[in-house]
């Protein structure tokens, strides 16, 4: 830890969400210790002028500070990726993620209605029918790919169904979500091209499914988003499309990577496991939360000073950038206890995997609770040795702690 100096430290460098966790979270806990917000060079993106640079908050309080001012700390302004977004892309992701009040808010009222808890109460039997499946269909082959296999297909599917796609087409889902969350990545993503054509595909793919339900409307969110009014007006094409490509690449990709990490933290400490097993109902939700602390799926979200603001005494000027480090939040020792331990019985554990409680605070929450919990009930009833036998290997991203690939065996049958 001594031999760090933030003279030596570039949060923007491929090189450190190359790293192995650990050597990142020792820079991490180092700037939460001696520099708690530091400034940063922005990371490199082919073909784009660099950006001015942006503070790094790592401490917990100051990040559920700039979260929860969004007064102070926007979302608008250039988007909520570190670099700007291309005006280019920014009718492709400009969705409410990165939108402010009152705009936000209306548009995010459109949907929300789906996923409240009663809501979700009515399909939580397709979401264990879906856990039923994926299950049905690697049993028998004794070993997989548990990312791709088992972690994916349930939120893959159930988010895909909300929003109307097809199953002939949810690989082209899994497929584009990969890219468009695989930025920093060579695997996924090599040149702005690859970006632009995973965003066409859903776009294309948005456009059929919208333009059939504004025909033939159903109960679902598309249905809903096609024939929605704010302030007097019908949603522009590219607010419908944007809004559906936030859903379907936010309701997957998160959703597998937490599958896959508690996976992966179960069988490392399986003191936990075991306690889990002992009642799974009684320890369930609980380590749905602790898996999303653990793993911390999403890393970062940037704001944008909208006025000469302050966080814990530091000036931040008006149109300068902070970025929340969601996965130093979830470890800063001011909040908790042995941040390093995993443990399912950890209380309290009001962490930021879903974000800091502000407007932004993640839409499917609730939903990925229950697509965790349910998938873990299935695994331990069906799988029950299933073990993972080779280190994952992680996605290079600063913004998503993705896990590409975890080969498993299991004793074939169950
Ligand atoms: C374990 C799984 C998940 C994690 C860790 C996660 C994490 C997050 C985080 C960190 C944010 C930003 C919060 C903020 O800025 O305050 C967010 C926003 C969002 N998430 Fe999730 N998410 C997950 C699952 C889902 C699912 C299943 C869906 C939908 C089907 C979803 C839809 C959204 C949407 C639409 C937003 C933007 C909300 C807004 O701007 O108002 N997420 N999520």
């Amino acid at each position: 830890m001594t031999s760090l100096s933030i003279a030596d430290i570039n949060l923007s460098a491929p090189e450190l969400w190359a790293a192995p966790d650990a050597e990142r979270e020792a820079v991490f806990q180092y700037l939460r210790d001696e520099h708690p917000i530091s400034f940063h060079p922005e990371p490199l993106i082919d073909g784009m002028p660099m950006g001015p640079g942006y503070w790094a908050l790592t401490r917990y309080d100051d990040i559920m500070y700039a979260s929860r001012h969004a007064e102070l700390f926007c979302s608008s302004e250039g988007g909520t990726n570190i670099g700007d977004i291309p005006a280019e892309l920014a009718a492709f992701i400009g969705s409410i993620i990165n939108m402010d009040d009152p705009r936000h808010k209306k548009l995010r009222n459109l949907v929300s209605s789906g996923f409240t808890p009663k809501a979700l109460n009515r399909i939580l039997d397709q979401v264990a029918v879906r856990a039923t499946a994926v299950v049905d269909a690697v049993i028998d082959t004794g070993q997989c790919d548990f990312v791709a296999e088992i972690a994916a297909p349930l939120p893959l599917g159930v988010v895909c169904d909300m929003v109307g796609v097809p199953p002939s087409q949810e690989h082209d889902v899994f497929a584009a979500s990969n890219v468009i969350l695989g930025v920093g990545d060579p695997e996924y993503v090599q040149s702005m091209e690859d970006l632009m054509a995973a965003f066409m595909t859903l776009h294309q793919m948005a456009m059929e499914i919208g333009e059939h339900r504004l025909a033939n409307p159903t109960d679902d969110i598309t249905s809903i988003l096609m024939h929605a009014e704010v302030d007097g007006e019908r949603l522009s094409v590219a607010e419908f499309a944007s809004f559906f490509i936030l859903l379907v690449v936010a309701g997957n990709e998160t959703t597998r990577t937490a599958i896959s990490h508690g996976t992966w933290a179960l069988q490392n400490h399986p003191d936990q496991k075991a306690l889990w097993l002992t009642d799974f109902d009684r320890y369930a939700q609980d380590a749905g939360e602790k898996i999303v602390r653990w793993g911390t799926p999403v890393v970062h979200f940037r704001r944008t000073a909208t006025q000469d603001a302050q966080i814990s005494g530091h000036p931040i000027a008006k149109g300068e950038k902070v970025v929340m480090w969601f996965n130093s939040a979830n470890r800063d020792e001011r909040q908790f206890q042995d941040p390093y331990t995993f443990d399912i019985t950890r209380s309290p554990n009001s962490h930021f995997g879903y974000g800091g409680g502000g407007p932004h605070f993640c839409l499917g929450a609730n939903l990925a609770r229950r697509e965790i919990r349910v998938m873990f009930e299935e695994l331990f009833r069906r799988l029950p040795d299933l073990t993972i036998t080779a280190e994952p290997t992680l996605l290079q991203s600063s913004f998503i702690h993705g896990i590409k690939r975890m080969p498993c065996e299991f004793t074939p049958g169950g």
